[in-house]
């Protein structure tokens, strides 16, 4: 490993050496956005657009785990979502369960693990079953490492990493001095993962939405006016061709950078 001093560790974990970037994204991250917007432009129910989006996170996941992606995010509902009108959100949580219901077992039998990042305590009791059966069946499993974020923001997620280590502080296991970003990247959600390479936002926006903030400190960003319901294989192999495109130079010169390149 040439370019991974240990002040920069973290941020180049995914990839053995800092340089070009890896032709394919080791893990990918996905704003999944345009769902209202998708059904508005049809006369449809924001509703509408939500159901529709479960199709493409179908073909996404299918399509990761075709070419080799160890793992893929989803932000499915943040903490904000809430604040929605009722009916929608009711849809929402209704399309989490019947999704689950119905994709768990295939994703199981394709090698895929599957596990929830955030506050799931906000869930009715069936969905956090269904979610916590999810992950138990597919723990094991060693193909794609399949995230979705409900009820996560990135902020709450740096919150709660936050309070593991005061605990540990106040229980006398831990003093301050030894608080670094490593120990707190330990107890963020995706802790055990690569860090994403890339992350996609469909639908237009060029903002994170407080998905995963601490996470993407060096992630390569792409964004696309593809509405999520319509964005399929063409549309994510695009984004890949965008990110082989890319320089990942991680704080160095371009020079350094490409000096190291084999
Ligand atoms: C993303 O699509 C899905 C969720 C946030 C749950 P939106 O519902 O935000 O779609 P737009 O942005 O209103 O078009
Ligand atoms: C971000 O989309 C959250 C998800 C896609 C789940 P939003 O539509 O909620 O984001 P804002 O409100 O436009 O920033
Ligand atoms: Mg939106």
């Amino acid at each position: 490993m040439v370019f991974s001093p240990d002040s920069i560790q973290m941020a180049v974990a995914p990839t053995e050496g800092a340089s070009k970037a890896a032709s394919l994204p080791r893990h990918v991250a996905i704003v999944m956005d345009g769902n209202g917007r998708w059904a508005q432009e049809r006369f449809l129910p924001r509703t509408a657009g939500h159901r529709a989006g479960v199709g493409a996170v179908r073909k996404v996941v299918e399509h990761c785990a075709k070419r080799g992606v160890e793992a893929l995010t989803l932000f499915a509902f943040s903490s904000e979502n809430w604040r929605r009108p009722e009916q929608e959100v009711s849809v929402l949580m209704e399309l989490f369960l019947s999704t689950l219901e119905r994709e768990t077992e295939k994703l199981h039998q394709n090698g895929v693990r599957l596990r929830v990042i955030g506050d799931r305590s906000a869930f009715a009791e069936a969905l956090r079953e269904r979610m916590d059966a999810a992950e138990a069946l597919t723990r094991h499993n060693t193909g794609l490492q399949l995230s979705i974020a409900a009820n996560y923001g990135g902020r709450w997620d740096i919150v709660q990493a936050a309070q593991a280590l005061a605990a540990a502080v106040r229980q006398g296991e831990l003093s301050p001095e030894l608080v670094t970003p490593e120990l707190l990247q330990q107890h963020l959600a995706l802790a055990d993962l690569p860090e994403p390479d890339l992350f996609i936002r469909t639908g237009g926006e060029r903002r994170i939405s407080n998905f995963l903030l601490w996470q993407l400190a060096y992630t390569e960003l792409y964004f696309t006016p593809v509405l999520w319901p319509e964005f399929d294989e063409s549309a994510l192999e695009l984004a890949f061709e965008d990110y082989a495109g890319r320089q990942r130079r991680f704080g160095y010169t371009g020079d350094q950078v490409a000096e190291q390149l084999p």
